[in-house]
C-alpha cells in the first residue's frame, strides 16, 4: 500500500526539514510506503530537485518515488495527503489586506486543484500563514470536499505550550496530557491551563500562579515564533516540521485514549465559536476523522481570551470575503 504525499513549498526551509521525516515513515507510520508529489514556483524548483537528490541518496526504505511540479493541478492529482506549506510572506511596508490578497492567489487555486484531482479521502493541513485564513481560502474553494478535510497547524503552539509548562512544573514532557489551543496561529492564541493536565492534576492548580499564567507563559508561547527569530536569524523550521509531522500521525494513527491534540478546524459553532472560520480546538481522533472535545470547562479567563483570538480570525475572514476569496 503506498500513500501519495503531496508538500509545497518544498524548497523552503520547513520543506528541508519535513521532507526527511516524511519519507523515513514519521509521518504516517513504518508499514507505509510514500510517493511524493513536490510543488513549488517555478524560480524554486531546482532547488526542489537538489533536495529531491539527497531524499533519494538516503535511500529511505518506505519513499517509493518524488515527483517534482510547478502546477498546482498535477501536484494534487490523487493526492491523499497534502501539507499546504508554501505561503507568501509579510514583506516590509506590505499592509494585511495586501497579505491575504497574495496568499489567496496561492490557495484559492490550490484549493481548485485539490477539488478537481485529489484523492477522496484527501486530509490537508495547511502551515504557511496566516494558516487558518488560507486553510478557510483553500476550503472554499474546493466544491465537493467535506469541509472537515481541511485543517491549519496550531500543533507547534500546542507543542511549544507543552514543554514551557514541563519547564516551569519539573514534569517530565510525558507527564503533562490534555493541553488545548484556542484560536488562531497567532500571538493571539489562547493555550489552555483549566483542562491541561500535569500527572493528572489540573494545570492551573499544579502552577498556582495566575500572574505567572497571564503574563508569563501566555504571552511566551503566543511570542516563541518571534523569539526564534531574534535568536537564529531565520523563522522556526524543524520545530514547525516536527509539529506537521505531529498534526498528520494523530489525524491517521488516533489520539491516545483519554488524551487529545489541538488542531484548527472548521468550527461547528461548539463552544459559541462562530461557524465560518477555521480555528484551533481540543480534537480527538479516530479512523481518520476528528472530532471536537465536548463539555470542556470555559471559565471566564478563557472566555475572554477565546472571544479574543476568534475575533481576530473573524476580521480576517471578513478582509478575504472582501475580495471574493471565501463566500
Ligand atoms: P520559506 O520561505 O523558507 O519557504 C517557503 C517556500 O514556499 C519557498 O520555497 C517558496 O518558493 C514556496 N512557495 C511560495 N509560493 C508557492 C506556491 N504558490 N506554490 C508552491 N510553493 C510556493 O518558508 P518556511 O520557513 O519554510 O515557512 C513556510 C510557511 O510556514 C511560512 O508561511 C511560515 O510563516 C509558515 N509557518 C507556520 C507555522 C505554523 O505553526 N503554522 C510555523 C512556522 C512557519
Amino acid at each position: 500500500m503506498s500513500t501519495n504525499v503531496t508538500v509545497t513549498g518544498a524548497a523552503g526551509q520547513i520543506g528541508y526539514a519535513l521532507l526527511f521525516r516524511i519519507a523515513s515513515g514519521q509521518l504516517l507510520g513504518p508499514d507505509t510506503k510514500v510517493r511524493l508529489k513536490l510543488l513549488e514556483i517555478p524560480q524554486a524548483v531546482k532547488a526542489a530537485e537538489g533536495t529531491a537528490l539527497e531524499l533519494f541518496d538516503s535511500a529511505f526504505e518506505l519513499l517509493e518515488d518524488i515527483d517534482i511540479y510547478d502546477d498546482p493541478t498535477k501536484a494534487f492529482e490523487g493526492t491523499n495527503i497534502a501539507l499546504l506549506v508554501g505561503a507568501r510572506p509579510r514583506t516590509k511596508g506590505m499592509e494585511r489586506a495586501d497579505l491575504l490578497e497574495a496568499n489567496g492567489g496561492i490557495f484559492k487555486p490550490q484549493g481548485e486543484a485539490i477539488a478537481a484531482g485529489a484523492a477522496n479521502d484527501i486530509k490537508v493541513l495547511v502551515v504557511g500563514n496566516p494558516a487558518n485564513t488560507n486553510a478557510l481560502i483553500a476550503q472554499s474553494n474546493a466544491d465537493g470536499v467535506p469541509a472537515a478535510r481541511f485543517t491549519a497547524m496550531t500543533r507547534l503552539d500546542h507543542n511549544r505550550a507543552i514543554a514551557q509548562l514541563a519547564q516551569k512544573t519539573g514534569a517530565a514532557v510525558s507527564d503533562i496530557t490534555n493541553m488545548a489551543i484556542w484560536g488562531n496561529h497567532s500571538p493571539s492564541m489562547y493555550p489552555d491551563l483549566f483542562n491541561a493536565k500535569v500527572k493528572g492534576e489540573r494545570a492551573w492548580d499544579a502552577v498556582g500562579d495566575e500572574n505567572w499564567v497571564a503574563n508569563e507563559y501566555i504571552p511566551r508561547v503566543g511570542k516563541r515564533g518571534a523569539e526564534i527569530i531574534e535568536a537564529r536569524g531565520a523563522s522556526s523550521a524543524a520545530s514547525a516540521a516536527s509539529a506537521a509531522v505531529d498534526h498528520v500521525y494523530d489525524w491517521v494513527n488516533g489520539t491516545a485514549e483519554g488524551d487529545w491534540v489541538s488542531m484548527a478546524v472548521p468550527s461547528d459553532g461548539s463552544y459559541d465559536v462562530p461557524e465560518g472560520i477555521i480555528t484551533s480546538f481540543p480534537v480527538t481522533t479516530s479512523g481518520g476523522e476528528w472530532k471536537i472535545v465536548q463539555g470542556l470547562d470555559v471559565p471566564e479567563f478563557s472566555r475572554e481570551r477565546i472571544n479574543n483570538t476568534v475575533n481576530e480570525l473573524q476580521e480576517e475572514r471578513a478582509a478575504v470575503a472582501k475580495l471574493g476569496l471565501v463566500s
